[in-house]
C-alpha cells in the first residue's frame, strides 16, 4: 500500500509555482493576486479560507481576504462580486461555500466573471470543462488529477466509481475521469444516496473517489483488493480528547480499507491540500491569461 501524501505534494507544487512567479515578477509582471470572499462565521469555511491565504504566501501571490457578516444581503454580495470582477489588480477570486441560507448560491456563482472564476464553478467553465475546451477546472477534481499524475497512477481502461454527485466534486470528477486524456480514459460509474446496489458497484471499482460527506462511509467490505482509494471527505466528528473538541475523518474507513488498497489518500493531509494547490494553479493561469 502506498500512502499518497497530499500535503507534501502540494508543498512541492507550491514551490514550483513560486519559482515561476518570481521569474514573472523579475520580468516586470504584476504578482498574481487571489481574493477570497467569506460570508458568515462557519468555522470549517474559515479554516479552509485561512489555508488558501497561507498557500498564497507560499506561492508568492498577493492575497485579499474579504469577510462579510452572516446577515450580508444577496444584493450586497453581488455588488462586491461586481467590484472584484472589475478590479484590474485581481486575477481571480472565490466565494467560499456554503453561503448562508438566505443567499442563492447558484445566482451568486453566475455573477462571477468566468475569466476570474478560479474555482471553476461558473456554468461557462463547467460547460467548457465538459467539452474538453480550455477552462478553469474545479479545484478538488483538478487536485485529484494532479495527484494521480504525480504518483504516475495508471487510469487508462480502469473502472472508476465516484461516490457523490455534487457540482463541486462528484459531477465534474466523473466527467474528467471519463475524458480522453491522462489521467482519464476510465469507465466511470457515479453512485449516490439513491443508488440501490451501491456496495456491489463500489466493490467493482479499480479507482474509488469518495465524496459523499459521510464519515467512514466506505468500509473494507466495499473495496476490491488493490483498489486505488481517493478520499475527498473532510468530516468534523466530536472528540473530547483533542484541543479543538473535534477531529477530521474522511469518507473512508481508513484503518480497515488501507491494507486492501494499492494507493490511498489520508485525511487530513490528502486531498485537502491538493484542492488549495489546484486553486493556486488556476490563479497563476489566470495571471498569465492562459485560459481566456
Ligand atoms: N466549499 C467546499 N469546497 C469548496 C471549494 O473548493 N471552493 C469554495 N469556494 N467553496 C468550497
Amino acid at each position: 500500500m502506498i500512502l499518497i501524501n497530499g500535503a507534501e505534494l502540494a508543498e512541492e507544487i507550491l514551490q514550483e509555482i513560486r519559482q515561476e512567479v518570481e521569474i514573472l515578477v523579475a520580468n516586470g509582471k504584476r504578482r498574481p493576486h487571489l481574493a477570497a470572499v467569506l460570508v458568515g462565521n462557519n468555522p470549517a469555511s474559515l479554516s479552509y479560507v485561512t489555508n488558501k491565504v497561507k498557500s498564497c504566501e507560499t506561492a508568492g501571490f498577493r492575497s485579499s481576504l474579504i469577510k462579510r457578516d452572516e446577515n450580508c444581503t444577496e444584493q450586497e454580495l453581488i455588488s462586491l462580486i461586481e467590484e472584484l470582477n472589475n478590479d484590474p489588480e485581481i486575477d481571480g477570486f472565490i466565494v467560499q461555500l456554503p453561503l448562508p441560507r438566505h443567499i442563492d448560491a447558484d445566482n451568486i456563482l453566475l455573477k462571477i466573471d468566468p475569466k476570474k472564476d478560479v474555482d471553476g464553478f461558473h456554468p461557462l467553465n463547467f460547460g467548457r470543462m465538459a467539452q474538453g475546451l480550455p477552462a478553469f477546472l474545479p479545484a478538488t477534481p483538478s487536485g485529484i488529477l494532479q495527484m494521480l499524475e504525480r504518483y504516475k497512477i495508471e487510469t487508462d481502461g480502469k473502472h472508476c466509481v465516484v461516490i457523490g454527485r455534487s457540482n463541486i466534486v462528484g459531477n465534474p470528477m466523473s466527467i474528467l475521469m471519463a475524458r480522453k486524456a491522462y489521467p482519464g480514459n476510465c469507465t466511470v460509474t457515479i453512485v449516490h444516496s439513491r443508488t440501490s446496489n451501491l456496495k456491489d458497484l463500489v466493490k467493482q471499482a479499480d479507482i474509488i473517489i469518495a465524496a459523499i460527506g459521510i464519515p467512514k462511509f466506505v468500509t473494507s467490505d466495499m473495496v476490491k483488493e488493490g483498489a486505488i482509494v481517493i478520499d475527498v471527505g473532510i468530516n468534523r466528528v466530536a472528540d473530547a480528547s483533542t484541543k479543538s473538541g473535534f477531529r477530521l475523518v474522511g469518507d473512508v474507513d481508513f484503518e480497515h480499507v488501507a491494507p486492501k488498497a494499492s494507493f490511498i489518500t489520508p485525511v487530513p493531509k490528502g486531498v485537502g491540500p491538493m484542492t488549495v494547490c489546484a486553486l493556486m494553479i488556476n490563479t497563476l493561469k489566470s495571471a498569465k491569461s492562459e485560459i481566456y
